[in-house]
């Protein structure tokens, strides 16, 4: 959501914090701040409304210097996006602070503080916890005890940092269900929301857990868990390279992350396999011992994650023929499921940090499944900590808030899931060889379907002007369908809709007009003809199809009829991924003509860490 950057040092901290915010921008954009200690021990802070680009304008016109500070992006929760209600939050002229989460209790903390005599000026739950460190402050002036003393009382999610101009050598930072990282330097350190935005400065960092206080020095990290005792938290190098946040050739992240698929898919198949056969390790080592008694698989994700896990329920029903459920974690976590024996739990995340997920787990461990298995991007994250068994997708770091590579990675880990629960019981070897062989094909298919990029291009200057969109998909490809509707309407903001092409008849037909784009994917599979059908009932009714279709098909352009033809005929097992390239295509260039903010689409966040 938000993004966090502090940093102490005997240099000026302002570039550092400043490039941090533009490594972090992708979470959250709607206001920047910045808050240093100046060589005359006072506080200077800078908020600006927009992106980061404005709070360096302010920069530019009044410069700060300081050894010591903090920075933020901000995604609103509490209160609109104005300057008032930016980070860094304040307690009189001293202490700053930032913050990702929400706290729940804020209203009864700030009544308290009222009644002290404390004021307002925001909206913000983040001011009520500055003051209230101040006021813990005024008891014992220990910058540490304060925020200790502060985040005991706080009820909800939060990543705090926070420094004051009377304590002007130390950085403190708490965690409670959102992510905060310290990153090591030579003669200075760092703490961020996310290893991204400490790259350019180390690639030495130390996780915080929930209920931990960091004190920060220069020279020093000392960590405290809620106990108040110092526990053991390794130093880890992560392997990101420093310019894999950048665009390179490319316009847009997004354009760059589809272009990278045949890549990220090959990379997540990669050591996976061996001589036609899945490595089941590749999930960890109880793997064999959980999948040998899996009797049902329950899925939980969001958003894009969501629609893989759709995806997979088709191949580990077909494959495996085990029952498998599908739910959306924001309502799992809402609703009282019945779990049957030996139900293997999977969580699929591109961050590993989206809190509904995460609470969905956590409400998960306390209804006996027989184990927690989670598909996610970044091994660093509390989803990968919190599960028995991980498979990794090896997507690379995805900047674009709409997920390209990371879902078509997610889709090929979920169909090695179906395989590796498929070879104790229903697939035999010969099938499994088989199914490897085609997922190993993966990355040239995907190669060749994204030579459909100018045509694909030219079709989405006919979507642009459009005010709504139906999006048809038959069985497995029903998913892909409610993927690209997702994709169209999250960046290019044309309302879309997507439904199983069966379902058309029964209501949404009656939206179908001449003014009605009805986009749909077609492979050669069992229920082509079944497709084919329900388009007769879009022709009849005056909508204009656009058609992704196998070569073989039998589909033809004509008046109201547009066929794209895929370049090659694809199997079940990758039919879902290859088609979801064209999608993603024509998201892309149709929100390119309407001159959006691809990377960043309005109202959102890359990594969605409040509930
Ligand atoms: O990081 P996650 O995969 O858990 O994120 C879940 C959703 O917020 C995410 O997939 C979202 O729907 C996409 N950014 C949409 O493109």
């Amino acid at each position: 959501m938000c993004g966090i950057v502090g940093a102490i040092a005997e240099r000026d901290v302002v570039p550092i914090l400043m490039e941090g915010l533009r490594r972090l921008e992708y979470r959250g954009y709607d206001s920047a701040g910045i808050a240093v200690v100046d060589a005359n021990q006072k506080m200077i802070r800078l908020r600006r409304v927009g992106k980061v680009k404005a709070l360096q304008d302010g920069l530019d016109e009044n410069p700060v210097v300081g050894v010591i500070g903090i920075s933020h992006t901000r995604w609103a929760t509490h209160g609109e996006p104005n300057e008032v209600n930016a980070h860094p939050q304040s307690s009189g002229d001293h202490l700053s602070i930032v913050h990702n989460g929400i706290i729940e209790n804020y209203l009864s903390l700030k009544q308290e503080l009222l009644d002290a005599g404390y004021e307002f000026e925001s909206e913000t739950d983040t001011e009520v916890v500055a003051h209230r460190i101040d006021f813990h402050l005024q008891k014992n002036n220990d910058l540490l005890a304060a925020v200790r003393a502060t985040v005991a009382e706080l009820v909800g999610a939060y990543a705090l940092v926070i420094v004051s101009s009377k304590f002007p050598d130390r950085l403190i930072a708490a965690r409670c269900g959102t992510p905060v990282v310290l990153g090591l330097g030579e003669g200075e350190n760092y703490v961020a929301s996310d290893v991204a935005a400490l790259l350019p400065v180390t690639r030495r960092f130390i996780f915080l857990e929930d209920g931990d206080v960091a004190d920060i020095t220069v020279a020093s990290m000392k960590v405290l868990d809620s106990e108040g005792n110092n526990p053991d938290r390794p130093v880890r190098k992560s392997q990101l390279s420093e310019n894999a946040m950048d665009k390179g050739q490319y316009s847009h992240f997004m354009l760059k992350e589809i272009h990278e698929q045949p890549e990220a898919v090959a990379n997540t198949l990669a050591e996976r396999v061996a001589g036609g056969h899945l490595l089941e390790q590749a999930f960890g080592h109880k793997a064999h011992e959980v999948f040998s008694k899996t009797r049902a698989v329950h899925i939980i994700a969001c958003g894009t994650s969501y629609h893989a896990g759709l995806v997979a329920r088709y191949q580990i029903e077909q494959i495996c023929r085990l029952p498998c459920s599908v739910d959306i974690a924001s309502e799992y976590r809402y609703r009282n499921a019945v779990v049957a024996d030996n139900t293997l739990y999977v969580t699929i995340s591109q961050s590993g940090e989206t809190l509904d997920t995460l609470e969905a787990l956590r409400a998960a461990k306390k209804k006996g499944y027989l184990a927690h298995l989670a598909i996610c991007n970044v091994p660093e994250s509390s989803l990968i900590r919190e599960s028995d068994l991980v498979l990794m997708t090896r997507a690379g770091p995805e900047i674009g808030v709409a997920s390209t590579k990371a879902f078509t990675t997610q889709l090929t880990a979920l169909a090695l899931l179906a395989i590796a629960l498929g070879r104790g019981g229903a697939l035999d070897a010969d099938t499994e060889q088989k199914l490897i062989g085609q997922l190993m094909q993966l990355p040239d298919l995907l190669k060749q379907t994204l030579k459909l990029d100018e045509e694909i291009k030219e079709l989405a200057k006919r979507f642009a002007d459009k005010l709504h969109a139906l999006f048809l998909g038959r069985g497995i490809q029903h998913p892909i369908a409610m993927e690209g509707a997702l994709k169209l309407k999250e960046i290019s903001y044309i309302h879309a809709e997507a439904y199983p092409a069966g379902e058309l008849k029964h209501g949404p037909l009656a939206l179908v007009d001449d003014d009605m784009p009805v986009v749909t994917v077609a492979p050669n599979n069992e229920l082509l003809e079944k497709l084919k059908s329900n388009l007769q009932e879009v022709r009849a009714r005056g909508g204009e199809l656009f058609v992704f279709a196998d070569p073989d098909a039998g589909f033809k352009s004509e008046p109201g009829v547009t066929v794209l033809t895929m370049p090659a005929h694809v199997e079940e097992m990758q039919a879902p991924i290859v088609y979801t390239l064209p999608l993603q295509l024509l998201s892309y260039y149709a929100d390119v003509i309407k001159g959006t903010d691809i990377d960043k689409p309005r109202n959102l966040a890359k990594s969605v860490t409040v509930e």
